[in-house]
């Protein structure tokens, strides 16, 4: 079985640089769909209390006979619940659906144009922690007016920024901020829901090396130091996506697919998006 480097994200804490997304699996498929990935051999689950399956997640892992500590879990909190006691409330139910602590809790997004403040919610964010409901906190598409605010008010450093990264969005200066700052970067959407796999520059270096271009934008991505998860309710693709560490990507490969960044975003854009589920 291949083995997925770990990356350390906090005191502590590594995380697999490869996971399974399951962001648009139904929650009646999300049991299925995770026991699929932990046969594969995938031990990082990427989900969201906003993809209303964490307890598919759950049932999954626990029927996977697996021990808790085997598998690393990230749940997101849900836009509607930013105020403090909200935000505690939500994440001792993350942890009631996913069958134990998580070990790794992130803010979803920021909403900077609704009225309750993402600095209040990052302040419950590290209650959370202390709590031990999670062991490491992080945020999900913040931009670095938001970092540098929160970091500057609290002096807690998030592990991770979860923000849209793709060779048509390859979302440099926040990279880098976040990389200049500790924080790792995980890269949602790395296939950009496969709007990348038709690409001919990715076409052209999947053919000589003999691989997939799903396999070849997810090795970009692990050659950028970029955490990824994504998601497939196909099992020959899961398998697909699980075969990234057999081969290597020249320097000049990983600079052609970067070059194809046109700024593209297939979600929604963070410094505007404002919504709260019913
Ligand atoms: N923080 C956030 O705001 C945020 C936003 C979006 C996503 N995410 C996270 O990132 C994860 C991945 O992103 P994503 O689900 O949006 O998109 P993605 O992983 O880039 O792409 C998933 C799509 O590509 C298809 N696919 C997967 N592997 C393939 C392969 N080898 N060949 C051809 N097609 C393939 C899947 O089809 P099938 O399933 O039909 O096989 C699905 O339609 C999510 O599941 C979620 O955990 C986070």
């Amino acid at each position: 079985m291949t083995s997925v480097p770990e990356i350390q994200i906090a005191d502590g804490v590594r995380i697999p640089q490869l996971g399974f997304g399951v962001y648009q699996v139904p929650p009646e498929a999300t049991e299925e769909a995770v026991t699929t990935a932990l046969e594969v051999g995938y031990r990082h689950i990427d989900t969201a209390q906003m993809y209303g399956n964490e307890q598919g997640v759950g049932d999954a892992l626990k029927a996977s006979g697996l021990n808790r500590d085997e598998v690393f879990v990230t749940s997101k909190l849900n836009n509607g619940f930013h105020r403090r006691d909200a935000a505690l409330r939500a994440a001792e139910q993350s942890v009631e659906r996913l069958g134990g602590p998580m070990d790794l809790f992130l803010i979803h997004w920021p909403l900077p144009t609704i009225d309750v403040d993402y600095l209040e919610t990052w302040q419950a964010m590290i209650e959370i922690r202390d709590a031990g409901l999670t062991r490491a906190i992080g945020v999900s598409n913040f931009q670095i007016p938001h970092l540098e605010r929160i970091i500057a008010e609290t002096g807690v450093t998030p592990a991770v920024n979860q923000i849209e990264v793709h060779p048509y969005l390859t979302n440099e200066a926040v990279r880098a901020y976040d990389a200049e700052h500790g924080i790792a970067t995980e890269a949602w959407s790395p296939i950009a829901q496969g709007a990348v796999l038709g690409d001919p520059t990715i076409a052209a270096i999947a053919e000589r090396l003999g691989r997939t271009t799903a396999q070849v934008t997810l090795r970009w991505h692990v050659q950028r130091g970029d955490i990824v998860f994504p998601k497939s309710v196909t099992r020959s693709r899961v398998e697909e996506n699980f075969q990234l560490f057999d081969f290597e990507l020249t320097d000049e490969d990983v600079r052609a697919i970067a070059a194809l960044n046109r700024d593209h975003r297939t979600g929604p854009d963070p410094d505007t998006f404002d919504y709260i589920p019913a």
